[in-house]
């Protein structure tokens, strides 16, 4: 393989920068000197600190319409894909973001090819393959394969729900669990999953960029404990100091009027409730741990990440 270790004056090209993930990858990146460039389709959307930043260079530009990409790719040596459409205020309007996220990782990967990009680190999201998958996780897979068949070796990190202020997951389960005592779930609620904390995922990512040897590989990414999500809730009481909450499993309730109810009760629209409680079935647990290998760093426990989250100002 060609030397890929990147050098003091490269530069790294950051996508989905005023994101949860990416708006923190940047103090990240940028607290270690890495020379940045961000695409962004709002630049006044990015903090003050950072447009003030002279070293980091900011280009309006959008995925899905392959603007501003020339000028984004140009001179890049990896970049971080950290970009979804989920978002839409309704679940109808929504229905199509697993087109968009396809036009958008095409547009990218042609761009990438064009302007000779070595390497692409995507975090995309942990489940099963195949049948039964819910179109959020499948959606997600699809990115990774376009990602990874372009020319630069991509590093596809997978991630389940991640605990941070502001993910759209987190604000879910955080809303649902602090408001509501007594809750009627649907049958997902005994299905497992593993959490990872937010710092987890910045360390993962850091360190994908400065380790070359996890180039061109796939990593399932996960915190130390694999949880239910009944347990994962009951321990997020134990987290905050609030008492258990009553949880009943109801033998039929849809994901679009559970939607509709996280739509109601928390902040998160249903657009964006919808496919993430659809993705709600499969489960998602670490399937390989080569990643604790490659990367070893100590892992947050679920209460701690909880606990640092809460006490994090919203972003
Ligand atoms: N949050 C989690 O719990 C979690 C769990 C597992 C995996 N992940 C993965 O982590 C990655 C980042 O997720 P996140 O939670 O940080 O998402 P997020 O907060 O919703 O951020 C998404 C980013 O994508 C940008 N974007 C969307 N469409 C775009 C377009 N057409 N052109 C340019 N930029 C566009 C958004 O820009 P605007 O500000 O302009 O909208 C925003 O910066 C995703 O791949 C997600 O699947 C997240």
């Amino acid at each position: 393989m060609e030397n890929l270790a990147l050098k003091p004056n490269d530069r790294v090209l950051l996508l989905g920068g005023t994101g949860f993930i990416g708006s923190r990858l940047i103090s990240e990146l940028s607290g270690r000197n890495i020379r940045l460039r961000l695409l962004v389709r709002n630049p006044s959307k990015v903090d003050d600190s950072i447009r003030k930043n002279r070293d980091i260079e900011i280009v309006k530009g959008d995925l899905v319409r392959g603007e501003g990409l020339k000028e984004a790719a140009c001179g890049i040596h990896t970049a971080y894909y950290l970009v979804h459409s989920m978002g839409g205020k309704s679940m109808f309007r929504n229905s199509e973001f697993a087109r968009m996220d396809k036009d958008a990782a095409e547009n990218f990967i042609t761009s990438a090819d064009e302007a000779g990009i070595k390497r692409v680190i995507y975090l995309g999201g942990l489940g099963e393959t195949g049948e039964g998958l819910s179109e959020h996780l499948r959606s997600r897979t699809e990115v990774a394969e376009i990602l990874s068949s372009g020319k630069p070796y991509t590093t596809v990190l997978r991630a389940a729900i991640i605990i941070g202020a502001g993910g759209a997951s987190f604000v879910m389960l955080k809303y649902l669990v602090e408001r509501l005592p007594v809750m009627i779930c649907p049958k997902w609620i005994d299905t497992r999953i593993q959490p990872i904390a937010v710092k987890d995922v910045l360390a993962y990512l850091t360190g994908c960029l400065l380790n070359q040897e996890t180039a061109g590989k796939t990593y399932d990414i996960g915190g130390p404990e694999v949880l239910t999500y009944r347990e994962m809730m009951q321990q997020y009481t134990e987290a905050v100091g609030i008492p258990r909450r009553i949880i009943f499993r109801a033998p039929v309730l849809s994901p679009r009027l559970a939607a509709y109810w996280v739509d109601l009760v928390t902040p998160i629209p249903s657009g964006i409730a919808h496919p993430l409680i659809e993705g709600l079935k499969n489960e998602v647990i670490c399937l390989d741990d080569t990643i604790t290998k490659d990367i070893p760093i100590e892992r947050t426990p679920f209460k701690e990440a909880v606990k640092i989250a809460v006490s994090e100002k919203m972003k």
